[in-house]
């Protein structure tokens, strides 16, 4: 991989692989290096349905966004929104409501540097390299973008993050900073991974991202529910990505007991 692609940041460390590289490898995509195609074959090998967890967790996002911009909300805050592989946010929304603002929020260099050059010429959507566990610099790094207002709706996606914040950050606490700057009829779209589904993988998973710079940290349903306070979450409920609002026959494809992950919306009223 050419160290001089105009993606790959001058001061990243190819040899540590990164959770968004890994995802993007998982995606099919080419903004990785070899360690972080080494890694996610490790992943592999602990959690044989990676691809279909990665890829059912980008459908759960797409769904998300659209129910989301059904409900009248146009603007979007992406946590940890990494490296934009298939079907960004911005293009998910606009091809909906064309008016949608997005903000991107990740810390991971390479994410970041490809997200700023896909919207260099895209004046309805920007990123910030931002840390999501600091919600009131993000909130008001978000803000001094001038595309989101926080008297109006919007929709924050926290899709495949959280399982990266440890239990000593505050997860919960962390969400009601964000819920606490949102008007009513904003609402909190979230995907992580959970120990509930396929706990003897998920314990493979966790031992092969401490080698990564994205220590893994799976919930219990009832945890994962619990960072939805103050949202009221709408059917079905807090699934697996395969179960949420699915847009067609899942039947023998995706066995929603192997997803990895617990998916679900909440509004804000
Ligand atoms: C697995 S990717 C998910 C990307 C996208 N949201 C999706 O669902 O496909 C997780 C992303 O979260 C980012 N991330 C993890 N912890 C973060 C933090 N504390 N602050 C900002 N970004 C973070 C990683 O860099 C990575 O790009």
């Amino acid at each position: 991989m050419a160290r001089n692609a105009n993606w790959v940041p001058d001061d990243v460390d190819p040899g540590l692989p990164s959770a968004a590289r890994l995802s993007d490898y998982l995606l099919g995509g080419g903004h990785n290096f070899a360690a972080d195609r080494a890694l996610a074959e490790e992943f592999l090998v602990a959690q044989p349905n990676g691809r279909a967890i990665v890829r059912l967790n980008r459908a759960f996002l797409r769904r998300a966004v659209l129910h989301l911009v059904d409900h009248g909300i146009r603007q979007f805050l992406d946590l940890g929104s990494g490296i934009p592989t298939v079907g960004s946010v911005h293009e998910i929304a606009h091809r909906a409501a064309p008016d949608a603002h997005v903000v991107y929020v990740d810390y991971e260099d390479v994410a970041v540097a490809h997200s700023r050059m896909l919207l260099e010429h895209e004046p309805r959507a920007t990123v910030l390299q931002e840390d999501v566990t600091d919600p009131h610099t993000v909130l008001a790094a978000a803000r001094r973008t001038g595309l989101l207002d926080f008297t109006a709706p919007v929709g924050v996606l926290a899709v495949g993050v959280f399982h990266f914040v440890p239990p000593e950050r505050d997860p919960v606490g962390v969400l009601e900073v964000y819920r606490d700057a949102l008007a009513p009829g904003s609402a909190l779209a979230l995907s992580q991974f959970t120990w509930d589904l396929q706990p003897v993988e998920m314990a493979g998973v966790v031992e092969v991202m401490k080698k990564s710079m994205n220590p893994v940290f799976p919930r219990t349903h009832e945890e994962i529910t619990a960072l939805f306070a103050g949202f009221e979450v709408v059917p079905p409920g807090v699934v697996p990505p395969p179960l949420w609002r699915p847009e067609e026959e899942i039947a023998g494809r995706d066995d929603p007991a192997q997803a990895g992950i617990f998916a679900g919306v909440g509004h804000k009223r």
